[in-house]
């Protein structure tokens, strides 16, 4: 469930190869599947800033990350987000020092995280946010159809969808793979 989709995972390895990503961030990270194909996709001195409340999860799946040979490209923090992304914004150089960021975390910050990422991020680089389609729960007329769990962050993936759509700083696709991903490029 938590799991990043194997088809979303793959465009987005796709994606880190096409625009030769060095530097990435990665907000929600579990065991670590999305974690794994990012490091896989950056070059020997690629850096990946890989936050999650939860470090037990991300152990799970090191050891895989760590047959693999990609250690060395990860920085695992265990933290809520938000700090270390301010923190992050604190020193100048890191504004507009990343390539990609990858967002899978709690769906209630998804807003907060995109305007720091705005600001992390260089031009043309790109913020893929996923289960942006919430099991289909978009879609419904009212909430009354959707699991009582999945109502409050349905509310949130609708109002990210309706502020990045109007986001005239971004140009995005929204892809129905895996759970839905909405992939943004950061313009000016
Ligand atoms: C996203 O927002 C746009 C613009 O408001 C709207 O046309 C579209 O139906 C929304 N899509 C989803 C999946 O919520």
């Amino acid at each position: 469930m938590i799991s990043t989709a194997p088809d979303a995972g793959q465009l987005m390895a796709l994606l880190l190869k096409l625009m030769n990503a060095k530097k990435t961030i990665e907000i929600g990270v579990f065991t670590g599947y999305s974690l794994l194909l990012a490091a896989l996709s950056l070059p020997e001195d690629g850096k990946i800033t890989a936050i999650d409340l939860n470090r037990e999860n991300f152990e799970i799946g090191l050891p895989i990350i760590r047959k693999a040979g990609v250690e060395h490209k990860i920085n695992f923090i265990e933290s809520a987000a938000l700090p270390v992304l301010d923190q992050l914004l604190e020193v100048p150089e890191n504004e507009g020092a990343f390539d990609f960021a990858f967002v899978d975390a709690d769906k209630n910050n998804y807003l907060n995280y995109h305007e720091r990422l705005l600001k992390l991020l260089r031009v043309g680089g790109i913020v893929v946010y996923d289960n942006t389609l919430w099991g289909g729960t978009v879609a419904h007329p009212d909430e009354s159809l959707t699991p009582e769990g999945h109502r409050a962050p349905r509310l949130h993936i609708i109002e990210l969808n309706k502020s990045l759509a109007a986001d005239s700083r971004i140009q995005l696709s929204q892809v129905p793979v895996g759970d839905g991903i909405t992939i943004c490029t950061r313009l000016c």
